[in-house]
């Protein structure tokens, strides 16, 4: 017979969400349980969901290791640095990687203990409602079944596969097979060209591989700042990645030997991509398989996602949703916002989330950062607006690097001047976005970004050029 455990809040999934919320809700006093079902390669628990075990850690990981590779193969030589030759160890770079994501999963762990979470390992399903709030079945070793007045669900999201190609993780890779490539390929096909496309296929490309990217739409990341977007497309295209956009995906053949993916290019003429592997990442799917909501009266939209209002609350008092589950951008800060306010709402708190501050960033070189509203929002909702731009080709501290692709621009409020959206692509994108994020969530104008002293040289000058331009009056340019 499984022995019941009886907790203030039990929260499902220790993504960055769940951990999140878990800690958070510790803190403040809670008895907290926090449900995990992810396996190291051993079976043991991997805490840390899609972000630190197959999504941000990894591919910043990877990133960061076929960076210093491309420098020191195409870059160093610019400052004096001879090296005879270079070469790619991937076994190494995958071992390496692999060991920041065990330090990540173990530093969850260690938070756990920190803060008296219990952790049980397996899956965890709703069974009913219980006289205690909600009884949860967890699929582990002791069968453990524990009740809660409060459940956090922080399930996540899947990759989504091409209708009628199902992944193997060899050859035809999620996010999860394209962060594992044992070798690099020589051809490797990318079918979207979203962030997990632009990340992953920046990977293999710097380390020799021939990468083309497939997508659907007619318009180059259209989430992202227009002008940006168009400077970042010609940044990638003469870095040797090759983007067509406007595809029709056909079908795709597997055989033994090349992949072949048969597609109408925008033309709408027949064409056909030979690949050795092929990453298809063409969006994320919320993740609610297994869970049960049903039982308890969990509502499911029709995308899949588990139904919340602003507050992450579900329909069902007591359940709430946060993550990728839920509505929103899928975003690990998103996550932990929400997680965040979640916990502290239970505690009898104010929890707050503002979906209109949260940054996108796209860890490319140039890297591409956001927060707010794009020009061409702006323009299609009529609201008047000034920009101003300031590119890193103008900043000193870009020259010094070497690193002088992209720009930063600031949209403003025309009677206002309160800043409306902030764009960045370039050197650093990712570190200056926070600057930008505290400025709108404080509701600044671009005038007080301006007069706010900038330490030189630095490349967070150009944000500040930049908010100056907005009064046309840029002091280096
Ligand atoms: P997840 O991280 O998906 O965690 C959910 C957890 O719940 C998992 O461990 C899962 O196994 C577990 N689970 C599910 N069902 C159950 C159940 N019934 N019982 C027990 N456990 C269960 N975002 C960024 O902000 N920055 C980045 O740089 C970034 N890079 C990314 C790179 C890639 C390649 C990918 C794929 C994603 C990236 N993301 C990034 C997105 C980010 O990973 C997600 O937004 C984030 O992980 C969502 O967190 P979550 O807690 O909602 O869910
Ligand atoms: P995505 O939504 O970013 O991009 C998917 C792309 O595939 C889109 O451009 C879409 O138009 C295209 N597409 C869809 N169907 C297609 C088809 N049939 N043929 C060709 N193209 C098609 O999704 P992606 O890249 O899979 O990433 C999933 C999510 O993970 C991201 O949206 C983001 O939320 C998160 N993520 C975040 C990262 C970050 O913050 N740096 C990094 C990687 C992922």
């Amino acid at each position: 017979m499984a022995a019941e455990t009886l907790f203030d809040v039990a929260v499902i999934g220790a993504g960055p969400g769940g951990y999140t919320a878990a800690i958070r809700a510790a803190q403040l006093g809670l008895r907290v349980a926090c449900v995990d079902d992810w396996r190291n390669d051993k079976g043991g628990p991997a805490p840390g969901g899609t972000c630190t075990n197959i999504g941000c850690i990894p591919s910043k990981a990877l990133l960061h290791s076929s960076e210093n590779f491309e420098n020191a193969k195409r870059h160093f030589g610019d400052h004096g640095i001879r090296i005879e030759s270079v070469a790619i160890d991937v076994e190494k770079m995958l071992a390496r990687k692999a060991t920041v994501v065990r330090q990540n999963n173990e530093g969850i762990l260690y938070l756990f203990k920190k803060n008296k979470i219990t952790f049980f390992h397996g899956q965890g399903r709703f069974e009913a409602r219980s006289p205690d709030g909600y009884r949860i079945a967890v699929a582990d070793a002791a069968n453990t079944v524990l009740s809660a007045p409060h459940v956090i669900v922080a399930t996540g999201s899947v990759a989504r596969p091409l209708p009628g190609l199902a992944f193997d993780e060899t050859r035809v890779l999620s996010n999860d097979g394209a962060l594992a490539i044992p070798q690099v390929p020589r051809r490797l096909g990318v079918i979207g060209a979203g962030v997990v496309g632009l990340e992953l296929g920046s990977v293999w490309r710097r380390l020799g591989s021939e990468v083309t990217l497939l997508e659907a739409l007619p318009a180059f990341l259209p989430a992202a700042d227009e002008q940006i977007a168009r400077e970042a497309l010609k940044q990638f295209t003469r870095q040797g990645l090759k983007i067509q956009l406007g595809v029709d995906i056909e079908g795709v053949d597997v055989p033994a030997g090349a992949i072949k993916v048969r597609y109408l290019d925008s033309n709408k003429e027949a064409q056909a991509l030979e690949c050795d592997k092929l990453i298809v990442s063409i969006g994320r799917l919320p993740n609610t398989e297994g869970l049960n909501g049903p039982a308890v009266g969990l509502k499911l939209d029709d995308r899949g996602f588990i139904e919340v209002d602003a507050n992450c609350r579900t329909a069902v008092p007591g359940v709430w949703a946060i993550g990728d589950v839920v509505r929103g951008p899928m975003l690990a800060h998103k996550a932990e916002e929400e997680a965040v306010a979640v916990a502290e709402t239970i505690a009898g708190q104010h929890g707050h989330v503002d979906l209109d501050t949260i940054p996108w960033v796209i860890y490319t070189a140039p890297e591409i950062a956001w927060v707010g509203r794009t020009e061409q929002q702006l323009k299609a909702s009529g609201q008047p607006y000034r920009a101003g731009t300031f590119p890193f080709a103008a900043n000193g501290r870009a020259r010094a690097m070497g690193d002088t692709a992209g720009l930063a621009k600031i949209v403003a409020d025309a009677q206002t001047d309160r800043v409306l959206g902030v764009h960045v692509v370039g050197p650093m994108a990712s570190e200056l976005i926070a600057e930008a994020v505290l400025a709108m969530a404080f509701n600044a104008s671009s005038e007080d970004i301006a007069r706010v002293c900038h330490a030189h040289p630095t490349l967070s000058e150009a944000t500040r050029e930049a908010a100056l331009a907005v009064e046309g009056r840029a002091l280096n340019i």
